[in-house]
């Protein structure tokens, strides 16, 4: 489960990162330039200050034009990986760095890029996380087709033993948990389905067992 923070109350940060910290695998942090998409958030200084404020794994989404420009500032910040998107052309160069400075090295892909666009990379990569909304807010409405690139991926990797682990993100919720997860999902990103609830914790675990309980 990857509580997605661009739902919290940014100006509680920390207090709203304790209150999920017992039930999150990793936090995930939605970057974005204001260009790539037209919503404006958070950079590397802020994933400095979540650093010194969590131990949690810090997977940094990031949604902006030149993912180049910033990478050394997320390894420095504490990041634990980044995910570019491919939409913005041969990503290969950027793996290297990412690489270099001892992040994980995480591969995106909007709703309607087809799933040939990634499979180049499939090898290299760690994470490759589907988005299930148009990048940009949260609070959108889950696109259920994308469930299909997914349980696709979920076969390739199974196949060839593939260590990328697959994760989803955009309008998450307790009742489409568990198609994400039968479709192959390792990680399930979820906003405001779980930040806008009374106890983010309580809907963290209720995401996780609509998705994973008494299953296979
Ligand atoms: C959207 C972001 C998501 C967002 C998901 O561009 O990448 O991570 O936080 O929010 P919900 O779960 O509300 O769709
Ligand atoms: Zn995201």
């Amino acid at each position: 489960m990857a509580p997605s923070i661009l739902s919290a109350d940014f100006a509680n940060l920390a207090a709203e990162v304790h209150r999920v910290a017992g039930e999150a695998d990793l936090l995930h942090v939605d970057v974005m330039d204001g260009h790539f998409v037209p919503n404006l958030t958070i950079g590397p200084p802020v994933v400095a200050s979540l650093r010194k404020a969590t131990d949690l794994y810090l997977d940094c989404h990031l949604m902006v034009d030149n993912p180049g420009v910033l990478l050394d500032d997320f390894a420095r910040a504490g990041a634990n990986s980044c995910t570019i998107h491919v939409e913005l052309g041969d990503p290969r160069p950027l793996f290297d760095r990412m690489r270099k400075s001892g992040m994980g090295v995480g591969l995106t892909l909007n709703p309607a890029t087809p799933l040939a666009d990634v499979l180049p990379y499939m090898a290299e990569i760690d994470i490759l996380l589907f988005m299930s909304v148009h990048p940009g807010f949260g609070g959108q409405a889950f696109i259920p087709e994308v469930l299909d690139k997914l349980a696709e991926a979920r076969k390739l990797v199974d196949e060839q033993g593939l260590s990328v682990e697959l994760e989803i993100d955009g309008g998450i919720k307790v009742d489409n948990a568990r198609a994400a997860a039968l479709a192959g999902a390792d990680i399930l990103v979820a906003g405001s389905a779980i930040f806008h609830a009374a106890d983010p914790a309580a809907a963290t675990r209720q995401i996780r067992e609509a998705a994973w309980a008494s299953s296979s």
